[in-house]
């Protein structure tokens, strides 16, 4: 860590993180509840769970909080959300531990340096990446959380081609939902707190390794809760459903 970095305030960058990221998703904080939920409904006292594309560590901070006897692994291949995460958490009680990777990377699973979970969760992220690669990647998940384990996905996860009303219904709550934050309420949008992080000279090399790394990617794939949920059947996954929902963003659980 640099001189600059270590003066940085890294939990006030994680504060705005969750204040941007609930402008787009107001019962982000709900959500994160009920999944876990049903981590406290199907894990024994002490656990293992994974953090897929975790961010600066929003589903590892409120695990660790809730379930005193749990570990956690958080990935991620983002420099800088990865700084602001191990910056402001630490690794809690040595109960946290931060993996820089790419998931898109097949070989990712084995730094991971765990051969089994018990559970894996992930949130706002998977729709990052093609849809090939998300079929693999639950593939690797299927032989990863073991027997009885369970993964949860918080995402958009979209209405069929077929359902254009449910489809348009969808996207017009999320356009007038975002236009009241971010219009409306004046509130940080995902761009601007990008361009606060530019104008942070702590973080500039960890930015432009993160433009290195992500600017090529197309981000706006559009899986369908179908797509996924087959996809996990695929994989080895026995039960598979929705048990949150609002509009098109769900809360996918598959028990392995
Ligand atoms: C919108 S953020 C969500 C972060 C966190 N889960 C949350 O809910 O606050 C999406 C995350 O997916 C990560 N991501 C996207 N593609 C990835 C990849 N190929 N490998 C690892 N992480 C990836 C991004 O770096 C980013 O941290």
């Amino acid at each position: 860590m640099s001189n600059l970095q270590s003066q940085t305030n890294w939990r006030h960058w994680l504060h705005r993180w969750d204040v941007q990221q609930s402008g787009y998703l107001p019962l982000r904080e709900e959500r994160f509840q009920v999944m876990l939920d049903a981590l406290s409904l199907t894990m024994p006292e002490s656990f293992t769970a994974l953090d897929l594309a975790c961010g600066p560590g929003a589903i590892s901070q409120r695990l660790l909080q809730r379930f005193p006897a749990a570990r956690c692994i958080a990935v991620d291949y983002d420099p800088v959300l990865l700084a602001i995460g191990q910056g402001s958490l630490g690794t809690m009680g040595n109960r946290l531990r931060w993996i820089e990777a790419d998931l898109m990377q097949a070989g990712w699973i084995e730094i991971l340096g765990e051969s089994q979970v018990d559970a894996v969760l992930s949130t706002t992220a998977l729709h990052w990446l093609p849809i090939d690669q998300l079929v693999r990647l639950y593939q690797q998940l299927g032989h990863l959380v073991r027997s009885g384990g369970i993964f949860l996905n918080g995402d958009h996860l979209y209405f069929s081609p077929h359902l254009e009303t449910f489809k348009r219904l969808a996207k017009t709550i999320q356009t007038q939902q975002e236009e009241q934050a971010f219009v409306e309420g004046n509130q940080e949008d995902w761009q601007r707190w990008w361009q606060a992080i530019a104008d942070e000279p702590a973080l500039k090399a960890l930015l432009e390794e993160r433009q290195r790394r992500f600017a090529p990617r197309l981000t706006d794939n559009e899986p369908t809760l179908e797509l996924h949920a087959a996809a996990l059947r695929e994989a080895g996954f026995r039960q598979v459903d929705t048990i949150w929902q609002r509009w098109d963003d769900r809360i996918l659980m598959a028990v392995r």
